[in-house]
């Protein structure tokens, strides 16, 4: 079981997208998959029309609730839903002692996934950091814009900084261009700088802007069952075989 965190400090990066998208294909390939949604905004859990789940990740960071007590079902896929009254969790574990470590105790016991994939708010935040900690591996969905790759820098070093003093089993499995434009020279441009001024792999399967991977959430469907044949559902499939040959 690999336990993956997809990060990235900027909002609107395309995690979320991500995590439903690779998640739903990984599926879709007979993965076995778990998405965690640890974003008090609650992008995931809603855009598979999550309303009131029977529990959230609160409850699980509480340790009120077990994280197999809250999993809903959906696509194939399970979901830990998150909800709003995970920004005061954020508020009281600053002061706890071990609050690196809350996130991974309560995953100690899950075992029968391929692949747990953890939805992260856009902040280097505690939750963040709960995250990085519990994982095996970072995924890094970035946009193809200049300033985007100022902030990998900031996240290239946090996810050091946590492999060197809190989890030494951290890699980063990659960077996955996002939005990506195929008109615009410059989303060309800026992914030949990153892959030439990073050593960290940079995923040859872009995800390429689609109307109908934003249009899904609304459907409540990831953009595989939403519009199968958009190219939307084709670059996730080849990012999830892409994903699967390096592994
Ligand atoms: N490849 C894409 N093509 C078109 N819209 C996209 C694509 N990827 C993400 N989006 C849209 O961009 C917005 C931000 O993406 P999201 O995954 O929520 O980012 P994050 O979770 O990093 O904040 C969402 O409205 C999403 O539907
Ligand atoms: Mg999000």
């Amino acid at each position: 079981m690999d336990i993956i965190a997809i990060i990235n400090q900027k909002g609107g990066t395309g995690k979320t997208t991500t995590a439903i998208n690779l998640g739903s294909a990984l599926a879709f390939l007979k993965k076995k998959v778990l998405l965690i949604d640890l974003d008090p905004q609650a992008n995931l859990t809603y855009s598979f029309g999550i309303q009131s789940p029977e529990g959230t990740m609160t409850e699980v960071l509480q340790g009120k609730q077990t994280i197999q007590a809250i999993l809903v079902n959906k696509e194939g896929l399970e979901i830990a839903p998150s909800s709003i009254a995970l920004s005061d969790i954020e508020i009281s574990l600053v002061s706890k002692i071990g609050r690196e470590g809350i996130l991974k105790e309560r995953l100690k016991d899950l075992k029968s996934y391929d692949f747990v994939f953890i939805d992260s708010p856009p902040s280097l935040s505690i939750l963040t950091i709960n995250t990085l900690n519990a994982a095996d591996e970072v995924l890094i969905p970035l946009q193809m814009e200049i300033l985007s790759l100022q902030g990998l820098a900031q996240l290239l070093n946090t996810v050091r900084e946590v492999k060197r003093v809190l989890n030494n089993r951290l890699r980063i499995s990659g960077i996955i261009p996002s939005m990506y434009d195929n008109r615009r020279n410059l989303s060309e441009e800026i992914l030949k700088e990153l892959e030439k001024n990073i050593k960290e792999k940079v995923f040859k399967s872009v995800i390429r802007e689609c109307v109908k991977i934003a249009e899904s959430p609304s459907f409540a469907k990831s953009v595989l069952s939403y519009a199968p044949d958009s190219h939307g559902a084709e670059d996730f499939v080849k990012l999830a075989k892409e994903f699967l040959r390096e592994r």
